[in-house]
């Protein structure tokens, strides 16, 4: 079934790995994949990374067949100097699509949009803080903002910081280029976040628009979309199997700028 996107939308796609065990799906996600994927995909150590790498490449291709006539098989894609996919198929409504992609051990969530840069980023904070990594690579306002906090509190906040940073140099296509200090998120408001970035990235910070937002008690999820002509955004949430089946979901904000 098609699906409008216009360019006040954002669409966020969640698909949890283990709701696609089974291996007959599997074969059907493998079928999917380019040799080159497939390849790439072998070549994971653990099974669990090859099945995560599998629901990846079946929720990009499946997902995107909903806003362009392409079949899922044959989106073709090829990566920037910084690592980041774009769409080589020619067709206008793939060209006007941007996607953001983002995996982390148990989940993969894909956004959605069109004609504007977004980025995405989730993890799973059962790991614990890794505040020697804040100290090493945050902005200076961001590691006191931690360190101030009551220890019960360091990894939730700690993963909303790294998520919100990832998602804003995903959404700027320049990966781990940009210095992580270079931009510091405001969390100290409730409900709230605010970007400051240096004069040095020529980036002013009022581009994007900010949301955080919890997908489970241990996944946050954080998305940094750029405003271009629209200061705000909708958003829609979706879990999916791919190729099975999907549900809309409610997902509330937790923070917005
Ligand atoms: C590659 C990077 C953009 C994201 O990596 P990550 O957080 O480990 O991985 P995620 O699962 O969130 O995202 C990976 C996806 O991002 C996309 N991606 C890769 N390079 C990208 C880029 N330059 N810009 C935007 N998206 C990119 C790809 O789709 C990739 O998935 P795929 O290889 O299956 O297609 C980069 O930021 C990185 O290497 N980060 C390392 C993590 C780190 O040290 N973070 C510091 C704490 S803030």
């Amino acid at each position: 079934m098609t699906l409008a996107l216009d360019r006040s939308d954002v669409h966020l796609w969640l698909a949890f790995c283990a709701d696609a065990g089974r291996e007959l799906l599997h074969e059907r996600y493998r079928a999917l994949m380019t040799p080159e994927e497939r390849a790439r995909g072998d070549r994971f150590y653990f099974e669990q990374d090859r099945a995560r790498y599998r629901v990846t490449r079946a929720l990009v291709r499946s997902v995107l067949s909903r806003y362009a006539p392409i079949a899922p098989h044959d989106w073709r894609f090829d990566a920037t100097a910084y690592g980041q996919p774009v769409i080589l198929n020619p067709e206008p409504e793939a060209q006007s699509l941007s996607f953001n992609l983002t995996h982390t051990s148990d989940l993969v969530v894909l956004a959605v949009t069109r004609q504007r840069a977004v980025g995405v980023d989730t993890e799973n904070i059962t790991r614990g803080a890794l505040l020697d990594v804040a100290d090493r690579f945050f902005a200076p306002s961001e590691c006191e903002h931690l360190w101030a906090l009551p220890a019960e509190h360091h990894t939730a906040r700690f993963f909303e910081l790294w998520t919100l940073k990832e998602s804003y140099i995903k959404a700027r296509g320049m990966g781990l280029s940009i210095p992580l200090h270079k931009f510091a998120f405001d969390l100290r408001e409730p409900g709230a976040v605010s970007l400051e970035t240096l004069p040095e990235l020529q980036d002013p910070a009022e581009r994007w628009a900010l949301r955080h937002l919890w997908a489970t008690p241990e996944h946050p999820v954080a998305l940094c979309v750029e405003r271009g002509e629209q200061p705000e955004f909708d958003l829609t949430a979706r879990r999916i199997v791919p190729l099975e089946g999907e549900q809309a979901i409610d997902l509330l904000a937790s923070r917005r700028n």
